[in-house]
């Protein structure tokens, strides 16, 4: 994927480890490749497109949308205003990395409309702009698809449930992407705690739970910066020994 012409498409892309990704990847693929950065917060995506040095388009994305022209039109629409073909591509890679953390204890999760809400910008929408991806890059030979995962999706963290269900259903999700499209690598990947707005101005302050919340207010100290979980990432890309569709976390051997 280094060293072919690429086209890259990042979720999340206006900030934390989205924007690491980004700006990491862009460092190493090769001049001609182009990258694709989706978000809501236009104003931050620029910023981001502003340090990518290959050709790039930043695009307006709820991924918790029900609009389905959105998922029809999007990756088509962006090709055309970067005006290339998929014919042209060696490689396609897309990283779901958005996502968002809502912290109430299970009884509190009441509102059928904020759990829905939850679970289309988490999961509905990672999976039908995968197909989407799936679809308009079918001809492109090599293909990467790395879902953002994280610990959760091992183990419980009291208050986080629809965090912990969305992470748990999207590896497996994932792992079925390895095993129906075997030509396709697929990685779930388990960044680490990083020192963003989700961990800073969330599980720090709005976890319910009163252990959860002191643990996570003692690791916010010691997260990881997005580049350093990043550069394991690109490592463990170079590598190229991970399993189809794992799960691999940056703590792993
Ligand atoms: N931080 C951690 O400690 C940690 C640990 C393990 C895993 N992760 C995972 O890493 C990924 C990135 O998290 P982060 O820590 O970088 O969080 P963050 O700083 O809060 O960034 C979240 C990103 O997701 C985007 N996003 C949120 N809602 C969206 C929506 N409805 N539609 C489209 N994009 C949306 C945001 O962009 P806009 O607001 O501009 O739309 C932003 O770019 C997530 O999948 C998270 O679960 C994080």
């Amino acid at each position: 994927m280094f060293s072919g012409k690429t086209v890259c498409i990042i979720t999340g892309a206006s900030r934390g480890l989205g924007k690491s990704i980004a700006l990491n990847f862009s460092n190493l693929f090769t001049k001609d490749s182009v990258f694709i950065l989706l978000a809501r917060d236009d104003k931050s995506l620029s910023d981001t497109k502003q340090a990518i040095s290959q050709k790039c388009v930043t695009q307006y994305f709820d991924q918790g949308t029900l609009d389905q022209s959105v998922f029809d039109s999007l990756l088509p629409r962006c090709l055309n205003e970067l005006h290339v073909n998929t014919e042209e591509f060696e490689h396609a890679c897309i990283v779901h990395n958005a996502g968002t953390l809502e912290c109430e204890m299970t009884e509190d999760l009441v509102s059928v409309q904020s759990v829905s809400n939850y679970f289309n910008v988490n999961l509905i929408g990672a999976v039908a702009l995968n197909a989407s991806f799936l679809r308009v890059f079918q001809h492109v030979e090599h293909k990467l698809v790395i879902g953002i995962s994280s610990l959760a999706a091992l183990q419980p963290i009291n208050s986080w449930a629809l965090y912990c269900s969305a992470k748990a259903a999207r590896d497996m999700y994932f792992k079925h992407v390895a095993s129906e499209y075997p030509a396709i690598r697929v990685l779930n990947y388990a960044p680490g705690p990083l020192r963003t707005d989700m961990l800073t101005k969330t599980a720090c302050t709005e976890s319910k739970d009163p252990q959860v919340l002191k643990v996570f207010k003692d690791l916010a100290a010691k997260a990881l910066s997005c580049d350093t979980s990043v550069l394991k990432l690109i490592e463990i890309l170079k590598g190229n020994k991970f399993k189809n569709g794992d799960h691999v976390d940056y703590y792993d051997e």
